[in-house]
């Protein structure tokens, strides 16, 4: 066997490392149309197939899909109950595919207001695709960024009071190690469809110096496509991070 050193990669992946989406506009979709919200919900899940896998053949190392918020418990049982069966779909019709394309799964949220059965299922999906390493897909279900920051903000709290650990020694890396989170990079580029401009209480802390693409297309007829002009878009900024730029 050779001992020369490997080339170096011709073509590392220039970026954004990690994507993030609010998907927004399935509601819109369906009522453009004539249908009920539940029929665009359906199309938003054919829309997240199709940018894992493009997401997957651009090279974007990590994508994390927002699909339901602490928030989101406040619209008609009807529609919660809806959103919580297609999830319960995708996660049993999706995951063999998923897994065949190298993808990593993990869910981000409070698991506690879900199911005991979406839980088993995520747990499941979590464990079969753990040793994948093409790309990480991270998806927020039952995701609130004020409600995570509050648990870490507590667990540290209480570890203050047991004498585990001083005020002082609470940096942010230690306080990024209790987000849901913990070890994953920050978004570089976070994209919302639907034409709405607000973040929704999405990774408040971990968006600090994303760039922010705001796209108008509804998130049922986002693709790859779409993905790239957004990559394009975030490829023209110039990142500054509170210096003086180049
Ligand atoms: C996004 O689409 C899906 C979820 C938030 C679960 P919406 O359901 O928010 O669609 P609009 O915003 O009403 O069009
Ligand atoms: C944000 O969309 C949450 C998700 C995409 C899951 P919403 O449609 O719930 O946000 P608001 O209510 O318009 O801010
Ligand atoms: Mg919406």
């Amino acid at each position: 066997m050779s001992t020369a050193p490997l080339p170096a990669n011709p073509d590392p992946f220039p970026g954004p490392q990690h994507v993030a989406i609010i998907m927004d506009g399935n509601g819109r979709w369906a009522k453009a149309r004539g249908l009920p919200r539940v029929a665009g919900h359906r199309r938003g899940a054919d829309a997240v197939r199709r940018v894992i896998r493009g997401a997957a053949d651009i090279g974007i190392p990590v994508l994390t899909l927002f699909a339901f918020s602490t928030e989101n418990w406040a619209r008609p049982a009807e529609e919660v109950s809806d959103l919580m069966g297609l999830l319960r779909h995708y996660l049993r019709n999706e995951l063999e595919e998923l897994h065949r394309n190298g993808a990593r799964l993990r869910v981000i949220g409070d698991r506690e207001r879900l199911a005991a059965d979406i839980v088993r299922d995520i747990t499941d999906a979590e464990t079969r695709t753990r040793a994948n390493a093409a790309i990480d897909v991270n998806i927020c279900i039952n995701y609130g960024a004020r409600d995570e920051i509050l648990r870490a903000s507590r667990s540290l709290a209480r570890k203050v009071a047991a004498g585990e650990l001083a005020a002082k020694d609470i940096d942010e890396s230690r306080f990024e190690s209790e987000l849901l989170t913990a070890g994953l990079r920050d978004p570089d580029l976070l994209i919302r469809t639907s034409g709405e401009q607000r973040i929704s209480n999405f990774l408040l802390w971990q968006c600090a110096y994303a760039e922010l693409v705001f796209v108008d297309t509804l998130w049922p007829d986002f693709g790859k496509e779409h993905l790239e002009r957004a990559i394009a878009e975030f490829r023209r900024r110039e990142r500054r991070y509170g210096g003086v730029g180049s």
